[in-house]
């Protein structure tokens, strides 16, 4: 789309304010991030969350970037309802920590219509702000990606999707996830008619590729990981991509993964 790359937050904090440009926007994101506060998630400590840095604290960190400009009201909202505000993919950390940790996926599931509700949180606190441009991407097929496979290793054959490799419950999870997602920002549309609040089908922009691979070049078995220490699919927990015990293979743009 001819955008630059957006800086994150946590650099473009240590610029001098005069000297930031917010025009080209900012990267709120952060790797492994969950919808739900950590407090709430996790209260005891028990899943090993990536990062305490949830949704919420991010939509922290917006306003407060955001307040240089906010001393009038209107300007905020000039801002604002000029911006394409990209929430998410976030919410996908808040089932991949607990299953990854050993949680039953039946507990896993009952977090769904919190997470739904963190991110409708999140978007009306930036719709109240003058938002007027959301993309909300939904989860992706969670059951074609090498950590998955590997966690449920030696499956019943009758759970994989025989065209794809991929796990048919895992899916269904995300497919879950996502109708709960639509729902939710179409109440949303509805309360407030003048905002554009666009859904972003990862879940069957991927699926794809995992449908016909070599139609987009991908002609590595779809369900190895193309970096990592070995194993069935190539993914090994104790020596992940980049770190010593793993290593890439030849060509990384013919694998999906
Ligand atoms: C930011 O940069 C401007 C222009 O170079 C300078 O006048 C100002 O003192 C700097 N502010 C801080 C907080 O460093
Ligand atoms: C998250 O917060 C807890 C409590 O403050 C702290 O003990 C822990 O180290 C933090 N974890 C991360 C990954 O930041
Ligand atoms: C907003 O107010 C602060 C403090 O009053 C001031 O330093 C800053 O320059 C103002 N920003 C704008 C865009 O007017
Ligand atoms: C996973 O990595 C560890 C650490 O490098 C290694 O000891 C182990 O053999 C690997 N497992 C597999 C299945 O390759
Ligand atoms: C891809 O790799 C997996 C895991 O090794 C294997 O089960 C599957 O049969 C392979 N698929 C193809 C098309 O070779």
């Amino acid at each position: 789309m001819g955008l630059p790359l957006i800086r994150p937050y946590l650099e473009v904090l240590n610029v001098n304010e005069t000297m930031r440009n917010l025009e080209e926007g900012v990267n709120f994101a952060v790797v492994g991030a969950t919808a739900l506060d950590t407090d709430f998630l996790d209260p005891m400590g028990r899943y090993d969350v990536f990062t305490n840095f949830s949704l919420r604290i991010q939509v922290d960190w917006f306003k407060g970037m955001l307040s240089p400009l906010c001393n009038t009201s209107s300007d905020c909202r000039n801002v604002l309802s000029s911006s394409l505000i990209v929430m998410g993919p976030i919410g996908g950390n808040d089932y991949n920590c607990p299953l990854f940790a050993g949680e039953s996926f039946e507990i896993v599931e009952t977090y769904v219509p919190f997470v739904i509700e963190a991110m409708a949180s999140a978007i009306n606190e930036l719709i109240q702000h003058g938002a007027s441009t959301l993309l909300v991407p939904g989860n992706f097929p969670i059951g074609c990606i090498p950590a998955y496979l590997t966690l449920y290793e030696g499956s019943y054959e009758s759970e994989y999707d025989p065209l794809t490799g991929c796990l048919t419950w895992l899916n269904k999870f995300s497919e879950y996830h996502n109708e709960l997602l639509k729902t939710k920002l179409s109440q949303i549309r509805s309360l407030h008619p003048h905002v554009n609040i666009i859904y972003g089908d990862v879940y069957n922009a991927e699926l794809q590729l995992y449908q016909s691979p070599e139609q987009f070049g991908f002609t590595e078995n779809t369900s190895r990981a193309c970096c990592g220490g070995g194993g069935t699919y190539n993914y090994n927990l104790s020596a992940p991509c980049g770190l010593p015990g793993a290593s890439a293979c030849a060509n990384p743009a013919k694998s999906i993964n």
